[in-house]
């Protein structure tokens, strides 16, 4: 459902992207590691159209969105949840499922279903967004892209940061969504976490993808794990 062919991309003049290929197909889980700056959120950043790419194609659904703005690509059927997680603080939990939502295609998620998956932000229905903790505030930002009912969801490190039973959580989060056939792509560190949901993965390093393989491949690669992995 997702393509990238050979993508390029610059921060003005630094060529940070170079010939990135990688696909996430319907309902598959896909997992994108490396290292800090390897170019895991440039390349989640380029696919929402915050970047543009000087080579190489993007395309969604048989379509090349390359050329789109992030609104517009937003608006196809993408679930972004970004690194800095994007948490208004002046906004209750239940405005952000709200103000925000979109019925989508199948109108899967609705603040019921939202509710059952995340009982802490029931609790906190009211409560601002300042007043949450960081898992409280990962899981409202994973719980708001759902809200959009996407075709895909894109997550940038939600593990980042975050103690080891938040960490259990947001894995049976995504595996309860991943369940529900929407397709994932997700940047992840920890190479536990990523082989605990996906069923696939391209690893990163200065931004070229140097390994894609499954979960068994990646597990039985150690030049990979320890060279680009420091596993
Ligand atoms: N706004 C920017 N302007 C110029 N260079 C940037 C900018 N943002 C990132 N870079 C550089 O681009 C490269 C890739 O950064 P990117 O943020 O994509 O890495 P990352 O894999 O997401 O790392 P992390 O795991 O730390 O989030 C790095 O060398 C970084 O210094
Ligand atoms: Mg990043």
């Amino acid at each position: 459902m997702l393509e990238l062919e050979n993508v390029n991309a610059y921060y003005g003049e630094s060529h940070i992207l170079r010939g990135v290929s990688l696909s996430v197909r319907d309902g598959e889980v896909v997992c994108l590691l490396g290292r800090n700056g390897a170019g895991k959120t440039t390349t989640i950043l380029t696919i929402m159209g915050y970047l543009k790419p000087r080579a190489g194609r993007i395309v969604y659904k048989g379509r090349d969105i390359g050329a789109l703005a992030p609104y517009a690509v937003a608006r196809l059927g993408f679930g972004f949840v970004p690194q800095e997680r994007g948490i208004f603080p002046s906004l209750t939990v239940r405005e952000h499922l709200t103000v925000f939502a979109r019925a989508g295609d199948k109108r899967r998620w609705t603040l019921e279903r939202i509710f059952a998956l995340f009982p802490n932000l029931k609790q906190r229905e009211r409560n601002l967004g300042f007043q949450l903790s960081g898992g409280e505030q990962q899981m409202l930002s994973i719980a708001r892209a759902l809200m959009l009912n996407p075709s895909l969801l894109l997550l940038d490190e939600p593990s980042e940061g975050l103690a080891p039973m938040i960490v259990q959580e947001i894995i049976s989060v995504l595996k309860s969504v991943k369940r529900e056939g929407l397709a994932i792509l997700l940047v992840e560190q920890n190479l536990r976490t990523a082989l605990a949901i996906a069923d696939r993965h391209h690893v990163m390093n200065k931004g070229e993808i140097c390994f894609t393989g499954s979960s068994a491949e990646l597990e039985h690669n150690e030049f990979v794990l320890r060279t680009y992995l420091s596993v």
